[in-house]
């Protein structure tokens, strides 16, 4: 064995623990022989192991990159179960029973809003979705329970539903000149810097009051607009347009530093998401 090769088997011995991280579960077991150093006779099979490591870390790294454009392009963002089920709960009785609710997802994902309403009882469910190839898994998914369209809600006029529930997209996504008008007309105000109206959350918010005759709309979302300067205007219009307003300041801002920082705890969407999140109920009756 020469220095180079007995160099690779020590590094090999260091770092198997860290290959085999990359490997998934099920491809482990063919391997065993190469991770489980023995002899110079295993150094082929670790050198394949090694080609076959490289291969699924670019698929994994691939899959990376891929779903943080979606995050970028499309706003997504996965919410936990537990806010889930707790908005839909509060909606359910707000709403007065399930039987009575006629509900509308607009930003729907992988459906975690339909699966929750349905598990409450609600038996009129409509979902919207602007990506064809997640549209086309949900509606397969909840083909019996909800109808799913592949649409940009926000050029939609829904009517008939008497609760808009989920997870608007953020960022500065889905432009609409409409809506934007919309916005400058009744959040704006005298506010110096505007930029975090035209946020797609905000643009959510007013697309939803404008198409929502009575019931509630029930988001988690960015919680900027409960002290930002710039939204002084829309508090005072979401309070003159809805009958109730209910908010959960969540927390978890972590563009603050020191002291403050620690205070707002862990952010319920994970370590990626760096802004405070609140559950937004504003009731119209
Ligand atoms: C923040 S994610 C919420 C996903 C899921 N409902 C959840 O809470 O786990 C927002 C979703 O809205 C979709 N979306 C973004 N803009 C949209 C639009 N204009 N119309 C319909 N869906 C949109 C994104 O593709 C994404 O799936």
């Amino acid at each position: 064995m020469s220095w180079k090769t007995g160099s690779l088997l020590s590094i090999y011995r260091k770092t198997k623990n860290e290959i085999s991280f990359f490997i998934p579960n099920q491809i482990i077991p063919l391997f065993r022989p190469a991770l489980a150093p023995r002899s110079g006779g295993d150094f082929c099979l670790f050198c394949v192991t090694c080609l076959f490591c490289l291969f699924f870390a670019c698929i994994y790294m691939g899959k990376e990159s891929k779903q943080t454009e979606e995050a970028r392009i499309f706003g997504v963002a996965h919410t936990p179960i537990e806010i889930v089920d707790f908005m839909v709960q509060s909606a359910v009785e707000i709403l007065c029973g399930a039987d009575k609710v006629r509900a509308l997802d607009p930003f729907t994902g992988d459906g975690v809003f339909i699966g929750s309403l349905a598990a409450h009882g609600v038996k009129s469910i409509t979902a919207y979705e602007i990506r064809p190839e997640q549209c086309a898994a949900t509606a397969l998914k909840y083909a019996d329970t909800a109808c799913v369209d592949c649409c940009d809600a926000f050029r939609t006029k829904p009517c008939n539903f008497n609760l808009i529930i989920g997870n608007p997209p953020y960022g500065k996504v889905a432009q609409s000149e409409e809506i934007d008008a919309r916005i400058r007309k009744t959040y704006s105000g005298t506010a110096k810097c505007q930029v975090a109206l035209f946020d797609a959350y905000i643009r959510a918010i007013r697309w939803a009051s404008d198409n929502l005759e009575s019931g509630i709309i029930a988001y988690i979302l960015n919680s900027g607009f409960l002290d930002g300067i710039a939204f002084a205007n829309f508090r005072k219009s979401i309070a003159a347009e809805f009958d109730e307003i209910k908010i959960l300041n969540l927390r978890g801002n972590h563009r603050t530093s020191g002291e403050t920082c620690r205070k707002e705890g862990g952010n319920v969407f994970g370590q990626e998401c760096r802004t405070g999140i609140a559950i937004l109920f504003l009731v119209r009756k």
